[in-house]
């Protein structure tokens, strides 16, 4: 039997630091509101004019494959999980193969919102347990700033730009790498958490830009209710199922939206916050960049054979928990 594991991370966030103090003084708010309800100090912004999320995944995809030295013309597929696509069209993974000059791949996005990474990686996984494809670079990338309104103090405050790319392969070693996942998506989610024009519903016009409707709508509260409660569900169910528990359990990973969420997650799976990756002091809400940035910044605290759940939530709603053996 193959198992799909991760053989590689490279991650890439923006020079640009928008911190609370900044924000501060472009919206009613402050640090403390923000610290307190969120746990947010500051996040990195894309602020170079033309440059889009391809930017960030390909800078990401780039250091994964100087880090891990694979021969690029060996990669047999290359898929970018994001809510903000540089275009409608085409796939934002068909422009970093372009640009990493990939001679033997083929490219595509996948969309789950703040799920996406976890959704992909799955994909991936099971792509390489068929034995048809050896290698894939899966990137969760995001340049949310581009969707959000910086005049909006209840959603401005709560995100980041970033992008990391995983390098997955197959091995024959037993028990290592994805061993299983729960996912549910839950098509209630639409008015509570959506960007309203652009689409094919309400494309692009003068009322939908003179109403500022290009930018992220969220009905926070009902948000965080449905994401704490999803996110602890499943994490005790891939948990239980799994024969995991607060002492055979290395690291939990959780999707970045709240610092009150992801210590909610803790508690229900009775462990320490030093078992938990953080990254949401000094990102924010990278959306489908969250899970990897994290693994990326920790990567030197994994040992091999560690026990790892990854969990998220986010528009649609989608929500779930994978457990990997790393
Ligand atoms: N600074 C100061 N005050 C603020 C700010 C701010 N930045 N933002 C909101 N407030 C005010 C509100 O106006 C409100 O004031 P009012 O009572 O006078 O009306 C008050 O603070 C409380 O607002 P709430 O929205 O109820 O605050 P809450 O404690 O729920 O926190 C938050 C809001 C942080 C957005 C929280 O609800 C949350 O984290 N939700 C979940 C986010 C999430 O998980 N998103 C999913 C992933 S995103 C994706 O998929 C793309």
């Amino acid at each position: 039997k193959i198992n799909a594991i991760i053989t590689g991370i490279g991650g890439y966030v923006p020079d640009y630091v928008l911190n609370n103090e900044e924000l501060s003084r472009m919206v009613d708010t402050n640090d403390e509101w923000i610290m307190t309800r969120v746990g947010i100090k500051e996040r990195r912004i894309l602020t170079e004019e033309g440059l889009g999320t391809s930017y960030m995944a390909r800078k990401a995809a780039k250091q994964l494959l100087r880090k891990t030295g694979v021969d690029p013309d060996t990669i047999d597929a290359l898929i970018v999980t994001t809510s903000t696509a540089d275009y409608k069209f085409p796939s934002t993974a068909s422009i970093v193969l372009g640009k990493l000059g990939l001679k033997n791949a083929y490219a595509f996005d996948m969309w789950a919102a703040c799920c996406g990474f976890l959704y992909t990686l799955d994909t991936a996984a099971s792509m390489i347990e068929s034995g048809r494809y050896k290698k894939i670079i899966v990137i969760g990338a995001d340049k949310m700033s581009s969707v959000v309104d910086y005049k909006d103090r209840s959603t401005c405050a709560l995100f980041g730009d970033g992008a990391a790319a995983v390098l997955v392969e197959g091995t024959t070693e037993p028990e290592l790498g994805l061993r299983d996942s729960y996912f549910r998506t839950d098509g209630k989610g639409l008015p509570f958490l959506h960007l309203k024009a652009g689409g094919s519903v309400c494309p692009p016009s003068y009322f939908t830009v003179d109403h500022r409707l290009h930018y992220l709508y969220q009905e926070g509260r009902t948000v965080f209710r449905y994401a704490v409660t999803n996110m602890s569900d499943d994490c005790a169910l891939i948990a239980e199922r799994n024969g995991l528990n607060k002492d055979n359990i290395a690291f939990v990973v959780p999707h970045q939206a709240n610092m009150r969420i992801i210590e909610a997650v803790a508690k229900r799976l009775d462990l320490s916050m030093d078992n938990v990756m953080v990254n949401i002091e000094h990102l924010g809400n990278t959306s489908a960049a969250t899970i990897p940035l994290a693994l990326w910044e920790n990567e030197n605290r994994l040992k091999k054979g560690d026990n790892l759940i990854f969990t998220a939530f986010g528009a649609g709603f989608v929500h779930g928990a994978s457990y990997y053996k790393w």
